[in-house]
């Protein structure tokens, strides 16, 4: 992979979403940059890739998508990402990502993002897939550790330990999802700052920040609420670590009014500020 570009994107951004879109293109509010979730403008008409230009030419972007099935035993979907290669060379994100996951087998997918048993042989095979996706996209990828609610029993080593693997080995970027480290850390019963101690921190691009709902006996990953206090802790240990990395609120359901979306993203940016005043 060649080397790191200059990075333009700094701060807290938000993710993009279609009901904010005429708002931002009409306001241009002070918000750094969007995530912008690459699958929904691979069937789009001219009018949705018209809107999203107009974004592009205010605001720098990222893409961000759930489709590589990175994880799977089927034969990578070149079709899939050809399109992303093209909105990556129309749209000139900083970066792409997508999650150390599967989401489907034998050709059928389901909408959720399954993890990885924590074993070498899974070890061996993303990275050789991501090795593949790299070189087809041209450029390094980043890779979000996902939220879980299973675990395998033939597990070989604990999942920060197969997240950081991933990425050393095949020289991708992490997106550190500081919500699911935590909402995986209640469910499975360990402490949440083992991703911090295990991961290459100079690789960690990208933070994002959720909301998750607390159910009858676990926590439930709903990017559908305000990011709750123990998280925003967590955040504030990681960024102590890794500095002051770009940070996005990822918000998918019961999406609120973008001012909200603003309020929690300057409440990132003030703990991002006061770490670059301390670094
Ligand atoms: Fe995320």
């Amino acid at each position: 992979m060649s080397e790191r570009a200059d990075v333009q994107i700094r701060g807290a951004g938000i993710g993009l979403r279609s009901q904010h879109q005429q708002e931002i293109i009409d306001r241009q509010p002070s918000v750094p940059w969007f995530e912008v979730l690459s699958e929904n403008y691979y069937g789009a008409g001219g009018t949705a890739l018209a809107k999203l230009e107009k974004v592009r030419n205010l605001y720098p972007i990222t893409l961000h998508g759930v489709g590589m099935s990175l994880g799977s035993t089927d034969p990578l979907n070149f079709e899939y990402l050809a399109r992303l290669k093209s909105l990556a060379d129309r749209f000139e994100p900083e970066w792409v990502s997508d999650h150390l996951a599967w989401i489907s087998v034998g050709g059928e997918y389901v909408h959720d993002l399954l993890p990885l048993p924590c074993t070498q042989e899974a070890l061996d095979h993303v990275v050789a897939r991501i090795d593949q996706v790299q070189d087809f996209l041209g450029r390094r990828i980043l890779i979000e550790n996902p939220s879980t609610y299973l675990s395998y029993t033939d597990a070989e080593m604990p999942e920060w330990e197969f997240f950081r693997e991933v990425a050393e080995l095949s020289d991708c970027d992490i997106l550190f999802d500081v919500n699911n480290a935590y909402v995986n850390a209640s469910n499975h019963g360990f402490a949440a700052t083992s991703y911090l101690d295990a991961l290459p921190l100079a690789r960690v691009r990208e933070i994002h920040l959720a909301g998750f709902a607390q159910l009858d006996s676990y926590l439930f990953d709903t990017h559908g609420d305000r990011i709750h206090p123990p998280v925003w802790e967590l955040y504030q240990l990681t960024i102590q670590r890794t500095g002051p990395v770009p940070t996005l609120i990822e918000w998918d359901t019961n999406i609120p009014d973008l001012g909200v979306l603003v309020a929690e993203a300057e409440k990132a940016q003030a703990q991002l500020d006061a770490v670059s005043c301390s670094a």
